[in-house]
């Protein structure tokens, strides 16, 4: 890091954008923000997995990788036969791959090499002309004894992508490195949390349309020192720290970053900005993230829900999308029936796919599902891919306009379905 980047942060917060209170105390279920209620798939990806975070491997400009007629994703998985709580604490990455975008074959496990971690976590997976980089969360230590919440920033290089009769396959051998971890300044490290956790983690790799230039972003929170004034002194809000982080590769060497301050954060408002990713259309910058209502600083109200910024740069300045910045959330008898959305751009549409979580359960929090019979914390989990939201996206106003079965993702040359409201001749008022 230069000496000139030091001096644009970090105590000074005047480049980066917030979400306020004042935007989040307008958080609204309605007509236009709520997924359809989520039933139980046909056919799950794979019956002996549980499937939760997924993405697309994808060409360094951002480009749905389409490798000999395959679309690949990769996701956090665990064995179908563990509690579905504990899914977290052995998360292995795994890729699947298919040919239509509906039906998806299991590839295996992405490493075949002890990762970073002692499990691995969110990220994203870039393919260039048959090299693999996967970039992902080292979180934990490998072979620690007793489970550990570090979060390192890691990427494996050198793993390459072949497609044979059966499909394509994913090959180390892999190098493992840690590419970022918290500075303390613009990104708080596990010392210096003072609420539920830190957080740093989720890379994505994003290439910069306007400039090439190559980046990645991941989930952080902004340090907040005791005693600061910041939420007007409210140590309780404080605790609520989450940012977007960004790094610069200055050469576009996909292998070497450098911490730049945030492009986002939500001090006073929530701990957690989770999976953010970019989506550029005509210049005009959509950034996403996930989050928890159990996330939202006391005397707000929010939802498990995908919420999205606009901005006309990359670094802003970014507004929350419908006022106050939620975009899709799950039905109120089923609150916490989708999580960690995924959008991406289809022609005039927005498509955003998630895991199914956990259905029949309507309870405000999660925290009851575990009381919750054994049995019934399997039967209610979801665990693979849930149908695929299709949603309007008009400068900054978003509309969920219908939904696609489960897992089912079209590359955007595919075309949808035609939407009802579309015929000829229907006369019902459209959503
Ligand atoms: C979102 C998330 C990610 C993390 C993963 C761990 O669902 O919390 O931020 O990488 O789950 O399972």
């Amino acid at each position: 890091m230069n000496g000139d980047d030091r001096q644009t942060a970090p105590s000074d917060a005047g480049d980066r954008s917030a979400w306020t209170r004042d935007h989040a105390s307008g958080l609204r279920r309605d007509d236009s923000n709520v997924a359809p209620v989520i039933y139980p798939a046909e056919k799950r990806v794979d019956d002996g997995l549980h499937i939760w975070d997924t993405w697309f491997l994808r060409e360094r400009d951002g480009t749905i990788a389409d490798v000999g007629g395959y679309r690949v994703i990769v996701a956090l998985t665990a064995s179908a036969e563990l509690l579905p709580g504990k899914r977290h604490d052995v998360a292995t990455l795994r890729y699947f791959y298919s040919e239509d975008g509906k039906r998806w074959e299991t590839g295996g496990p992405v490493f075949d090499d002890e990762a970073f971690g002692s499990r691995q976590w969110a990220g994203s997976t870039v393919y260039d002309d048959g090299d693999v980089y996967c970039y992902y969360t080292a979180a934990g230590r490998a072979r620690e004894r007793a489970l550990s919440y570090s979060q390192r920033i890691a990427l494996a290089e050198g793993g390459r992508l072949t497609v044979g009769d059966d499909g394509p396959t994913i090959d180390g051998p892999w190098e493992h490195s840690i590419l970022l971890e918290p500075d303390g300044e613009w990104y708080e490290t596990e010392d210096q949390y003072r609420g539920m956790t830190y957080t740093f983690r989720d890379p994505w790799f994003f290439e910069d349309p306007a400039s090439g230039e190559t980046y990645l972003l991941f989930e952080a929170n902004t340090p907040v020192s005791e005693g600061s004034d910041a939420c007007g002194g409210d140590a309780g809000e404080q605790e609520f720290n989450g940012s977007v982080g960004i790094a610069h590769s200055p050469t576009g060497d996909p292998t070497a970053f450098e911490l730049r301050p945030p492009l986002l954060d939500a001090v006073c408002v929530n701990q957690e900005l989770e999976r953010p990713h970019l989506v550029v259309r005509d210049g005009t910058y959509y950034l996403f993230v996930s989050s928890h209502v159990h996330t939202f600083a006391p005397g707000l109200e929010g939802y498990d829900a995908l919420y999205g910024f606009v901005a006309d740069g990359l670094r802003g300045d970014y507004e929350p999308l419908n006022g106050h910045g939620m975009v899709l959330t799950n039905p109120r008898g089923a609150p916490f029936q989708a999580y960690s959305w995924l959008a991406y751009d289809h022609g005039d549409e927005l498509l955003a796919t998630s895991f199914f979580n956990y259905h029949e359960y309507d309870r405000p929090t999660m925290d009851d599902v575990a009381l919750l019979p054994e049995s019934e914390q399997r039967r209610r989990f979801g665990g693979t891919l849930a149908p695929t939201v299709r949603l309007e996206l008009d400068g900054a106003e978003t509309r969920v306009v219908g939904a696609l079965d489960h897992g089912h993702l079209p590359l955007p040359r595919e075309k949808l379905p035609e939407p009802w409201w579309r015929r000829a001749g229907d006369e019902r008022e459209r959503p």
